[in-house]
Protein backbone atom coordinates (compact mmCIF):
# COMPACT_ATOMS: atom_id res chain seq x y z
CA UNK A 1 0.00 0.00 0.00
CA UNK A 2 1.49 3.79 -1.28
CA UNK A 3 0.36 5.59 2.41
CA UNK A 4 1.24 9.06 2.03
CA UNK A 5 4.26 9.05 4.32
CA UNK A 6 5.74 6.50 1.81
CA UNK A 7 5.40 9.42 -0.73
CA UNK A 8 6.72 11.75 1.85
CA UNK A 9 9.79 9.97 1.74
CA UNK A 10 10.05 9.10 -1.80
CA UNK A 11 9.84 12.97 -2.61
CA UNK A 12 12.60 13.44 0.49
CA UNK A 13 14.64 11.26 -0.68
CA UNK A 14 14.80 12.76 -4.66
CA UNK A 15 14.80 16.06 -2.41
CA UNK A 16 18.51 14.87 -0.85
CA UNK A 17 20.25 13.11 -3.77
CA UNK A 18 18.42 9.92 -3.63
CA UNK A 19 17.25 7.51 -6.61
CA UNK A 20 13.90 5.99 -6.77
CA UNK A 21 12.40 3.60 -8.83
CA UNK A 22 8.84 5.47 -9.86
CA UNK A 23 5.62 3.70 -11.37
CA UNK A 24 4.38 5.49 -14.72
CA UNK A 25 2.32 4.55 -16.84
CA UNK A 26 4.09 3.49 -19.50
CA UNK A 27 7.13 1.32 -17.55
CA UNK A 28 8.63 1.68 -14.10
CA UNK A 29 11.41 4.76 -14.13
CA UNK A 30 14.70 4.99 -12.28
CA UNK A 31 14.08 8.17 -10.70
CA UNK A 32 16.84 11.18 -9.97
CA UNK A 33 16.06 15.07 -9.54
CA UNK A 34 16.51 16.18 -12.52
CA UNK A 35 18.21 19.39 -11.23
CA UNK A 36 21.22 17.41 -8.91
CA UNK A 37 24.00 16.28 -11.09
CA UNK A 38 25.51 13.50 -9.16
CA UNK A 39 21.82 12.01 -8.24
CA UNK A 40 21.61 11.85 -12.52
CA UNK A 41 25.04 10.17 -12.37
CA UNK A 42 24.39 7.79 -9.95
CA UNK A 43 21.15 6.73 -12.01
CA UNK A 44 24.00 5.71 -15.12
CA UNK A 45 25.58 4.26 -12.69
CA UNK A 46 22.93 1.75 -11.76
CA UNK A 47 21.48 1.43 -15.43
CA UNK A 48 24.62 0.98 -16.63
CA UNK A 49 24.21 3.28 -19.41
CA UNK A 50 26.72 5.24 -21.23
CA UNK A 51 26.79 8.70 -20.12
CA UNK A 52 26.03 10.27 -23.65
CA UNK A 53 22.53 8.61 -23.93
CA UNK A 54 19.97 11.55 -22.58
CA UNK A 55 17.34 10.85 -20.19
CA UNK A 56 13.83 12.17 -20.03
CA UNK A 57 12.73 14.70 -18.19
CA UNK A 58 9.37 14.40 -16.25
CA UNK A 59 7.57 17.31 -15.32
CA UNK A 60 4.44 18.19 -12.87
CA UNK A 61 2.56 19.69 -15.97
CA UNK A 62 2.68 21.58 -19.35
CA UNK A 63 3.29 24.57 -17.47
CA UNK A 64 6.64 23.27 -16.74
CA UNK A 65 7.63 23.22 -19.91
CA UNK A 66 9.07 27.13 -20.21
CA UNK A 67 11.60 26.34 -17.27
CA UNK A 68 13.54 23.47 -19.21
CA UNK A 69 12.41 24.13 -23.42
CA UNK A 70 13.86 27.51 -24.31
CA UNK A 71 11.13 27.23 -27.43
CA UNK A 72 8.06 25.91 -26.96
CA UNK A 73 6.48 25.60 -30.87
CA UNK A 74 2.68 25.81 -31.21
CA UNK A 75 2.93 22.43 -32.50
CA UNK A 76 4.11 20.71 -28.79
CA UNK A 77 1.55 22.98 -27.14
CA UNK A 78 -1.22 21.32 -29.21
CA UNK A 79 0.43 17.82 -28.20
CA UNK A 80 1.01 18.66 -24.57
CA UNK A 81 -2.60 19.80 -24.15
CA UNK A 82 -4.13 16.69 -26.56
CA UNK A 83 -2.07 13.71 -24.48
CA UNK A 84 -0.55 15.32 -20.99
CA UNK A 85 -0.70 13.72 -18.57
CA UNK A 86 0.08 10.55 -21.07
CA UNK A 87 2.57 8.27 -22.83
CA UNK A 88 4.12 11.23 -25.14
CA UNK A 89 7.82 12.61 -24.85
CA UNK A 90 8.48 16.24 -26.54
CA UNK A 91 12.14 16.52 -27.63
CA UNK A 92 12.66 20.77 -27.82
CA UNK A 93 15.18 22.66 -27.28
CA UNK A 94 16.78 23.17 -24.07
CA UNK A 95 17.18 26.07 -21.11
CA UNK A 96 20.16 25.76 -19.19
CA UNK A 97 18.37 23.74 -16.28
CA UNK A 98 18.36 21.04 -18.44
CA UNK A 99 22.33 20.11 -18.01
CA UNK A 100 24.84 17.71 -19.82
CA UNK A 101 24.25 14.89 -17.54
CA UNK A 102 20.59 14.86 -18.44
CA UNK A 103 21.23 15.84 -22.19
CA UNK A 104 24.10 14.01 -23.02
CA UNK A 105 25.49 17.12 -24.20
CA UNK A 106 22.77 17.94 -26.64
CA UNK A 107 21.53 21.13 -27.86
CA UNK A 108 17.73 19.59 -26.48
CA UNK A 109 15.81 17.82 -24.20
CA UNK A 110 13.34 15.34 -23.81
CA UNK A 111 10.16 16.36 -21.46
CA UNK A 112 7.11 13.73 -20.75
CA UNK A 113 4.34 14.52 -17.91
CA UNK A 114 3.57 10.97 -17.14
CA UNK A 115 -0.12 9.82 -16.58
CA UNK A 116 -0.01 7.86 -13.36
CA UNK A 117 -1.12 8.76 -10.18
CA UNK A 118 1.82 7.95 -8.18
CA UNK A 119 4.24 9.46 -10.43
CA UNK A 120 2.26 12.92 -10.61
CA UNK A 121 2.25 12.94 -7.15
CA UNK A 122 5.51 13.00 -6.67
CA UNK A 123 6.95 15.43 -8.97
CA UNK A 124 3.31 17.56 -7.92
CA UNK A 125 5.06 17.65 -4.36
CA UNK A 126 8.74 17.27 -5.48
CA UNK A 127 7.61 20.98 -7.50
CA UNK A 128 10.49 20.06 -9.89
CA UNK A 129 11.86 17.62 -12.86
CA UNK A 130 12.74 14.47 -12.14
CA UNK A 131 15.30 12.56 -14.72
CA UNK A 132 14.48 9.19 -15.48
CA UNK A 133 14.97 6.40 -17.80
CA UNK A 134 13.10 2.98 -17.81
CA UNK A 135 14.16 0.78 -14.53
CA UNK A 136 15.99 -1.92 -15.96
CA UNK A 137 19.75 -2.68 -16.75
CA UNK A 138 20.42 -1.44 -20.27
CA UNK A 139 19.93 -3.38 -22.95
CA UNK A 140 17.38 -5.02 -21.02
CA UNK A 141 13.63 -6.02 -21.19
CA UNK A 142 11.99 -2.55 -19.39
CA UNK A 143 9.94 -3.15 -16.02
CA UNK A 144 6.19 -2.99 -16.04
CA UNK A 145 6.06 -3.86 -11.92
CA UNK A 146 7.40 -3.25 -9.05
CA UNK A 147 8.93 -6.79 -8.73
CA UNK A 148 10.83 -6.66 -11.80
CA UNK A 149 12.23 -3.34 -10.73
CA UNK A 150 13.27 -5.18 -6.92
CA UNK A 151 14.80 -8.10 -9.18
CA UNK A 152 16.50 -6.45 -11.29
CA UNK A 153 17.83 -3.33 -9.21
CA UNK A 154 17.13 -4.41 -5.57
CA UNK A 155 19.46 -3.13 -3.56
CA UNK A 156 20.58 -0.24 -5.95
CA UNK A 157 17.98 2.01 -5.67
CA UNK A 158 16.86 3.43 -2.17
CA UNK A 159 12.83 2.92 -2.89
CA UNK A 160 10.81 1.14 -4.86
CA UNK A 161 7.33 2.44 -5.63
CA UNK A 162 4.59 -0.12 -6.24
CA UNK A 163 1.90 1.67 -8.09
CA UNK A 164 0.95 -1.51 -9.69
CA UNK A 165 1.43 -3.08 -13.22
CA UNK A 166 2.04 -0.48 -15.91
CA UNK A 167 -1.52 0.20 -17.99
CA UNK A 168 0.21 0.87 -21.25
CA UNK A 169 3.43 -1.35 -21.05
CA UNK A 170 5.84 0.14 -23.45
CA UNK A 171 7.73 3.03 -23.23
CA UNK A 172 6.33 6.50 -24.42
CA UNK A 173 5.97 7.63 -28.20
CA UNK A 174 9.09 10.19 -28.73
CA UNK A 175 8.62 12.86 -31.11
CA UNK A 176 11.04 15.46 -31.70
CA UNK A 177 10.60 19.23 -32.10
CA UNK A 178 13.26 21.03 -31.74
CA UNK A 179 13.45 21.33 -35.43
CA UNK A 180 11.01 22.08 -38.25
CA UNK A 181 8.85 19.54 -39.15
CA UNK A 182 8.04 16.65 -36.48
CA UNK A 183 8.87 13.29 -36.50
CA UNK A 184 8.89 10.16 -33.93
CA UNK A 185 12.22 8.87 -33.07
CA UNK A 186 10.53 5.62 -31.17
CA UNK A 187 7.20 4.58 -31.41
CA UNK A 188 5.39 4.28 -27.97
CA UNK A 189 1.80 4.02 -26.10
CA UNK A 190 0.76 6.75 -27.93
CA UNK A 191 -0.41 5.88 -32.00
CA UNK A 192 1.23 8.13 -34.48
CA UNK A 193 -2.38 7.87 -36.02
CA UNK A 194 -3.49 10.07 -33.03
CA UNK A 195 -0.28 12.42 -33.18
CA UNK A 196 -1.38 13.03 -36.86
CA UNK A 197 -4.88 13.65 -36.28
CA UNK A 198 -3.66 16.77 -34.14
CA UNK A 199 -1.41 17.98 -36.01
CA UNK A 200 -3.13 17.65 -39.47
CA UNK A 201 -0.13 16.30 -40.92
CA UNK A 202 1.79 12.92 -41.60
CA UNK A 203 4.83 12.44 -38.96
CA UNK A 204 7.09 10.57 -39.95
CA UNK A 205 9.15 8.00 -38.35
CA UNK A 206 12.67 8.51 -37.79
CA UNK A 207 14.67 5.98 -35.58
CA UNK A 208 17.95 6.42 -37.32
CA UNK A 209 19.41 9.41 -36.22
CA UNK A 210 22.58 11.32 -34.97
CA UNK A 211 20.70 11.65 -31.88
CA UNK A 212 21.61 8.28 -29.21
CA UNK A 213 18.45 7.38 -28.80
CA UNK A 214 19.32 4.25 -26.78
CA UNK A 215 16.23 2.40 -27.84
CA UNK A 216 16.77 2.49 -30.94
CA UNK A 217 20.12 0.68 -30.81
CA UNK A 218 19.57 -2.26 -33.31
CA UNK A 219 19.34 -5.11 -29.72
CA UNK A 220 17.38 -4.06 -27.12
CA UNK A 221 15.04 -5.20 -24.97
CA UNK A 222 16.58 -8.23 -25.16
CA UNK A 223 15.58 -11.13 -22.93
CA UNK A 224 18.20 -14.27 -22.40
CA UNK A 225 16.75 -16.43 -24.85
CA UNK A 226 16.85 -15.99 -28.62
CA UNK A 227 13.89 -14.47 -30.18
CA UNK A 228 12.01 -15.51 -33.57
CA UNK A 229 8.92 -13.02 -34.70
CA UNK A 230 6.71 -14.88 -36.62
CA UNK A 231 3.42 -13.53 -38.34
CA UNK A 232 0.28 -15.42 -36.60
CA UNK A 233 0.01 -17.71 -39.64
CA UNK A 234 3.65 -18.92 -39.47
CA UNK A 235 3.72 -19.45 -35.78
CA UNK A 236 2.95 -22.94 -35.22
CA UNK A 237 5.16 -23.93 -38.76
CA UNK A 238 8.08 -22.50 -37.22
CA UNK A 239 7.80 -23.98 -33.59
CA UNK A 240 7.81 -27.22 -34.97
CA UNK A 241 11.12 -26.76 -37.14
CA UNK A 242 12.90 -25.23 -34.27
CA UNK A 243 11.66 -28.51 -31.96
CA UNK A 244 13.10 -30.27 -35.06
CA UNK A 245 16.43 -29.02 -34.14
CA UNK A 246 16.50 -30.18 -30.76
CA UNK A 247 15.86 -26.83 -29.44
CA UNK A 248 13.60 -26.05 -26.68
CA UNK A 249 10.86 -23.39 -27.73
CA UNK A 250 8.54 -21.62 -25.97
CA UNK A 251 5.77 -19.21 -27.85
CA UNK A 252 4.55 -15.30 -27.07
CA UNK A 253 1.08 -15.37 -28.47
CA UNK A 254 -2.44 -15.47 -28.48
CA UNK A 255 -4.77 -18.25 -27.51
CA UNK A 256 -6.13 -19.14 -30.89
CA UNK A 257 -2.62 -20.60 -32.16
CA UNK A 258 -3.25 -24.29 -32.71
CA UNK A 259 0.39 -25.50 -30.96
CA UNK A 260 1.25 -28.93 -30.23
CA UNK A 261 -0.40 -29.37 -26.01
CA UNK A 262 3.55 -29.64 -24.90
CA UNK A 263 4.54 -26.77 -26.19
CA UNK A 264 4.46 -23.84 -22.71
CA UNK A 265 2.91 -20.72 -24.40
CA UNK A 266 2.47 -17.39 -22.99
CA UNK A 267 -0.35 -15.01 -23.59
CA UNK A 268 0.37 -12.35 -25.57
CA UNK A 269 -3.23 -11.25 -27.29
CA UNK A 270 -3.66 -10.30 -30.93
CA UNK A 271 -4.98 -6.73 -29.97
CA UNK A 272 -2.82 -4.29 -30.33
CA UNK A 273 -3.22 -2.34 -26.84
CA UNK A 274 -3.28 -5.50 -25.18
CA UNK A 275 -0.13 -6.90 -26.59
CA UNK A 276 1.69 -3.94 -25.48
CA UNK A 277 0.34 -3.82 -21.69
CA UNK A 278 1.73 -7.53 -21.03
CA UNK A 279 4.75 -7.88 -23.68
CA UNK A 280 7.48 -7.20 -21.24
CA UNK A 281 6.05 -9.36 -18.58
CA UNK A 282 5.57 -12.57 -20.82
CA UNK A 283 9.30 -11.71 -22.21
CA UNK A 284 10.41 -11.81 -18.61
CA UNK A 285 7.82 -14.88 -17.28
CA UNK A 286 9.05 -17.05 -20.63
CA UNK A 287 12.65 -16.27 -20.36
CA UNK A 288 12.94 -17.60 -16.50
CA UNK A 289 11.61 -20.99 -18.35
CA UNK A 290 14.99 -21.70 -19.86
CA UNK A 291 13.75 -22.19 -23.52
CA UNK A 292 16.37 -21.79 -26.04
CA UNK A 293 14.01 -20.02 -28.41
CA UNK A 294 10.93 -17.72 -27.97
CA UNK A 295 8.82 -17.53 -31.20
CA UNK A 296 7.13 -14.22 -30.91
CA UNK A 297 4.04 -13.47 -32.47
CA UNK A 298 3.55 -10.13 -34.45
CA UNK A 299 0.29 -8.08 -33.46
CA UNK A 300 -1.26 -5.93 -36.51
CA UNK A 301 1.17 -2.66 -37.33
CA UNK A 302 -1.37 -0.32 -36.39
CA UNK A 303 -1.95 1.75 -33.31
CA UNK A 304 0.31 0.42 -30.56
CA UNK A 305 1.05 -2.63 -32.96
CA UNK A 306 4.12 -0.69 -34.01
CA UNK A 307 5.80 -0.19 -31.06
CA UNK A 308 4.98 -3.85 -30.20
CA UNK A 309 6.95 -5.05 -33.40
CA UNK A 310 9.44 -2.51 -33.28
CA UNK A 311 10.24 -3.73 -29.47
CA UNK A 312 10.14 -7.40 -30.47
CA UNK A 313 12.25 -6.54 -33.20
CA UNK A 314 15.09 -5.53 -31.21
CA UNK A 315 14.28 -8.10 -28.67
CA UNK A 316 15.30 -10.42 -31.48
CA UNK A 317 18.29 -8.67 -33.24
CA UNK A 318 21.79 -10.36 -32.86
CA UNK A 319 23.44 -8.89 -29.70
CA UNK A 320 25.92 -6.47 -30.07
CA UNK A 321 27.01 -5.48 -26.99
CA UNK A 322 26.60 -8.31 -24.68
CA UNK A 323 29.46 -10.01 -23.78
CA UNK A 324 28.19 -13.19 -22.03
CA UNK A 325 27.10 -13.84 -26.16
CA UNK A 326 29.67 -15.86 -27.86
CA UNK A 327 30.51 -15.53 -31.19
CA UNK A 328 29.76 -18.83 -32.89
CA UNK A 329 32.76 -21.02 -34.53
CA UNK A 330 32.56 -20.93 -37.91
O1 LIG B 1 7.90 5.78 -21.16
C1 LIG B 1 9.02 6.24 -21.03
O2 LIG B 1 9.49 7.09 -21.82
C2 LIG B 1 9.87 5.72 -19.86
C3 LIG B 1 9.20 6.16 -18.56
C4 LIG B 1 10.02 5.81 -17.35
O3 LIG B 1 8.91 7.52 -18.61
N1 LIG B 1 11.20 6.19 -19.94
C5 LIG B 1 12.08 5.72 -20.86
O4 LIG B 1 13.37 6.22 -20.69
O5 LIG B 1 11.81 4.93 -21.72
P1 LIG B 1 14.63 5.62 -21.43
O6 LIG B 1 15.80 6.40 -20.92
O7 LIG B 1 14.69 4.16 -21.28
O8 LIG B 1 14.41 6.05 -22.87
C6 LIG B 1 14.39 7.43 -23.17
C7 LIG B 1 14.78 7.67 -24.57
C8 LIG B 1 16.22 7.24 -24.80
O9 LIG B 1 16.26 6.37 -25.87
C9 LIG B 1 16.93 8.54 -25.04
O10 LIG B 1 18.03 8.41 -25.88
C10 LIG B 1 15.83 9.41 -25.61
O11 LIG B 1 14.72 9.06 -24.84
N2 LIG B 1 16.13 10.82 -25.44
C11 LIG B 1 16.30 11.49 -24.30
N3 LIG B 1 16.65 12.77 -24.54
C12 LIG B 1 16.67 12.92 -25.87
C13 LIG B 1 16.95 14.01 -26.74
N4 LIG B 1 17.30 15.19 -26.28
N5 LIG B 1 16.87 13.78 -28.07
C14 LIG B 1 16.52 12.56 -28.54
N6 LIG B 1 16.25 11.50 -27.77
C15 LIG B 1 16.34 11.68 -26.46
MG1 LIG C 1 14.81 2.07 -21.68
Amino acid sequence: MLTPDLLDRAVELLRRGGVIALPTETVYGLAANAEDELAVRRVFAIKGRPANHPLIVHIPDEEYLPEWAREVPDEAKALARAFWPGPLTLVLRRTSKATDAVTGGQDTVALRVPGHSVAMEVLERLGGGVAAPSANRFGRVSPTTAEHVQRDLGDDVDLVLDGGPSTVGVESTIVDLSSGAPAILRPGGLATEDIERVLGRAVPVRTSTTVRVSGSLESHYAPRAGVVLAEPHEAVQRVEALRAQGLRVGVLGPASLSLPTDVQRFDVPGDPAGAARVLYARLREADEQGHDVLVACLPAASGLGIAVRDRLSRAAAPRTFDPSIVEPTK
